[in-house]
């Protein structure tokens, strides 16, 4: 929000603090349309969670402050996007709001054909539209009837319900969660031999923006978790949905049923660490880390699967899933093990980093002095913008898993890094230049998934950037 025009976090500003001054909101800017037009024109948007913040600030700007790009990465410091990893962000907020006469990003757009391009790229139900860049993407809370009661986790691990958030918050006993200075832990470990490679992962948090929730009335069909975005595949088994049913049937009035971000970084699932080796020949050790409930052979499965991708033969590698002390770990999460066998494989070549799907799609990506360029085969783009905007965020989330992101553990196994500025997801200022080139040539053919061969490429790429740092994140200890 803009307090007498200058930008605010609304969620830390204490009320008081803003009697008898003049408050703007989003709905309140005189060329909101406008930026949510170039927002959706970019690619800016995916989920939409962060977009109407960045908005209202970027609307601050002195018009020649926003072309500088340096200004406008240091302007988005206090805000996190998850989904585009920037790079769409920095494009939309340079050219400033479209209007009637600049242009309008309906114009000449498929908003269906997009869809269905972000719909592969996220895994699940997505729309694209204008409305999303506003922040009508659909979020499960923002559904919820006024008079629904509310639902939160206690310290126990019961669910305690209340008539408001206020109220839910004090039975519950919250406490806010910080970030620590716990040391970083790679929970498997790579095996004494000789190896040409090796790798070493931690804990990292999909970072989505949006916590967990759901609502349902009773006798209802509770409201998805996934909202407006796939979460990266961390919210395929929320348990949110079957709480807020449970409890809606319970109380006879309708429920929402709220994860906090310390519930989503203690509960929610991670992809699993790994150690990887390599030897001359090809061969290799691959051990897995696993953590709660989910069947230990869907990690072999997904490593065989990985290991075939990567061109290495499977009757040469050694695949073990380790039981460590941590959070629920699952491969649903984005390319889990197949991306980093990918990487490996890759590593090994003097090539640029290509990487390519059963399906045919592929990623080759190489810096070009301080750009990431990322060339993808992914069939028809269907809507080059959307798909463009997947490849960067993918990009984005793979630079910072070799370079900086990481949840530290205490001695018991429980994250204790609880707040989403812990996780070390790289920030507009510290992300490089990413350059997507769309292959030409596919355009007409069948549209096909890419953003995993991306965010493989991508992993390889910032990995080579590293000399191949036996541990990632390589720049945080
Ligand atoms: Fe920014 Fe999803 S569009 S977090």
């Amino acid at each position: 929000m803009l307090v007498d025009g200058s930008p605010r976090v609304a969620c830390v500003t204490p009320l008081a603090r803003v009697a008898g001054r003049r408050v703007t909101t989003f709905e309140g800017l005189d060329d909101a349309d406008g930026w949510a037009d170039v927002m959706s024109a970019t690619g800016a948007s995916q989920c939409g969670f962060c977009t109407p913040g960045i908005i209202v600030r970027a609307a601050s700007l002195a018009l020649e402050r926003r072309r500088d790009a340096a200004a406008v990465d240091r302007m988005l410091l206090a805000h996190l996007c998850r989904c585009t990893g920037w790079q769409p962000i920095r494009e939309a907020i340079v050219a400033g709001p479209w209007t009637s006469n600049g242009g309008h990003a309906g114009v000449g757009r498929d908003d269906d054909a997009a869809s269905v391009r972000a719909e592969m790229e996220g895994g699940v139900g997505q729309h694209v539209s204008v409305a999303v860049a506003t922040g009508a993407g659909g979020f499960s809370d923002d559904l919820a009837p006024d008079d629904a009661l509310v639902a939160l986790l206690a310290a126990d691990g019961e669910w305690v319900v209340g008539d408001s958030l206020d109220d839910a918050r004090q039975r519950s006993g919250k406490v806010q969660g910080r970030r620590s200075t716990t040391a970083l832990s790679w929970p498997v470990d790579v095996p004494a031999g000789s190896w040409v490679r090796t790798l070493e992962t931690t804990w990292v948090e999909p970072g989505y923006l949006e916590p967990d929730a759901s609502w349902c009335a009773p006798g209802g069909e509770p409201s998805p978790a996934l909202g407006n975005g796939g979460a990266f595949g961390a919210k395929v088994a929320s348990e949110v949905t079957s709480v807020a049913r449970r409890l809606a049937d319970e109380h006879g009035r309708p429920v929402r049923a709220l994860y906090t971000r310390e519930d989503v970084v203690r509960r929610g699932p991670k992809r699993p660490p790994l150690a990887i080796a390599v030897d001359a020949d090809g061969g290799g050790v691959l051990r897995i880390a696993h953590s709660g409930d989910e069947d230990p052979a869907r990690s072999v499965d997904v490593a065989r699967q990985g290991l075939e991708l990567a061109g290495f033969t499977l009757a040469s590698w050694h695949v073990e899933v380790v039981d460590v002390a941590g959070p629920p770990t699952s491969v649903a999460l984005r390319a889990s093990i197949v991306g980093e066998l990918l990487a490996v494989a890759a590593s090994l070549d003097t090539a640029p980093d290509v990487v390519a799907l059963t399906s045919g799609a592929r990623a080759v990506a190489e810096f070009d002095g301080d750009e990431l360029v990322i060339h993808v085969h992914a069939g028809d783009p269907l809507d080059a913008t959307v798909l463009r905007s997947y490849c960067t965020g993918a990009a984005h989330a793979a630079l910072g898993m070799v370079r900086s992101e990481a949840v530290a553990l205490d001695d018991i196994g429980r994250p204790v890094d609880l707040t989403i500025r812990s996780f070390g997801i790289l920030r507009a200022q510290d992300t490089p230049a990413i350059r997507i080139e769309i292959a030409d040539a596919d355009r007409g053919g069948e549209p096909l998934a890419v953003s995993d061969a991306v965010f493989a490429a991508a992993l390889a790429a910032a990995w080579r950037s590293t000399s191949f740092a036996p541990r990632w994140p390589a720049h945080r200890r």
